[in-house]
């Protein structure tokens, strides 16, 4: 039987991808499959917490109708969600990968080859980090598991790039993983993590399932 010590915890996870449209019929993007955020969406709710995963778009991972889902596109309308939900939270999960900038889009209708014939150039404007926005405004008590996206020569060099990462987003914990090895990061069944937490803590994990990656996160959460 799988433990319910997170029964009566409220947790919002935030996974996949954000898109941020550049004119009527294209946008910049990333390939975040969501299959982390979805592991971890599915292991908070099988041990007891009342889940609601915020999916940007192209996450096709379906989760148990028990998690409530809130389909998003970009990074701004991520932001607004997560927003809105924050407050009735004791725990935030971003495994999204969210734009950190968005292209200044150059009008709604699709813009044609023949009006830049030398190429073109687009303007980008930052996107909300929702993650560090969400932290400089939690109540305490509540709890923040962030992940980092990586590319760095081996899970040693991931460490100090994840401690820093973790106190600038003002996280309890932070996930960092190679994306630039095949069996980990973006659309992988499969995980390296260098994870690191606010009291000093760090650990590397070999490769590993995504359900087992967030098994063992949730567990480190409720420790701290
Ligand atoms: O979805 P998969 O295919 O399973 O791939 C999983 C993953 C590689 C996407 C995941 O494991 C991962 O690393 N997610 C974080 C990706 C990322 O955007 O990292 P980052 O270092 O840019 O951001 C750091 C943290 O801030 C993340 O928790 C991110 O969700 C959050 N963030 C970032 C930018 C922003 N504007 N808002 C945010 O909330």
């Amino acid at each position: 039987l799988t433990p319910q010590d997170m029964a009566g915890k409220r947790v919002m996870v935030t996974l996949g991808p954000t898109r941020e449209a550049w004119d009527g019929v294209r946008f910049w993007s990333n390939p975040s499959s969501g299959l982390m955020g979805a592991a971890l969406a599915v292991c908070a709710w099988l041990r007891g917490a009342e889940v609601t995963a915020i999916c940007g778009p192209g996450v096709r991972t379906r989760m148990p109708q028990g998690i409530a889902r809130r389909d998003v596109i970009s990074a701004r309308d991520m932001y607004a969600v997560a927003a809105s939900l924050w407050a009735q939270m004791d725990v935030g999960m971003f495994t999204a990968a969210v734009a950190d900038f968005s292209p200044k889009p150059i009008g709604g209708r699709k813009f044609k080859k023949a009006e830049a014939p030398q190429g073109f150039s687009l303007d980008f404007q930052p996107n909300p980090d929702i993650l560090q926005s969400l932290a400089e405004k939690r109540a305490p008590g509540q709890k923040i598991l962030a992940f980092a996206a990586e590319t760095a020569p081996d899970m040693h060099a991931l460490l100090p790039l994840a401690h820093a990462k973790l106190g600038r987003k003002k996280a309890d914990l932070l996930a960092g993983n190679l994306v630039n090895c095949a069996d980990s990061g973006f659309c992988s069944p499969t995980n390296s993590m260098a994870v690191v937490d606010a009291n000093g803590r760090e650990e590397i994990w070999p490769n590993q399932s995504k359900a087992d990656v967030a098994w063992e996160l949730c567990s480190w959460l409720l420790r701290m």
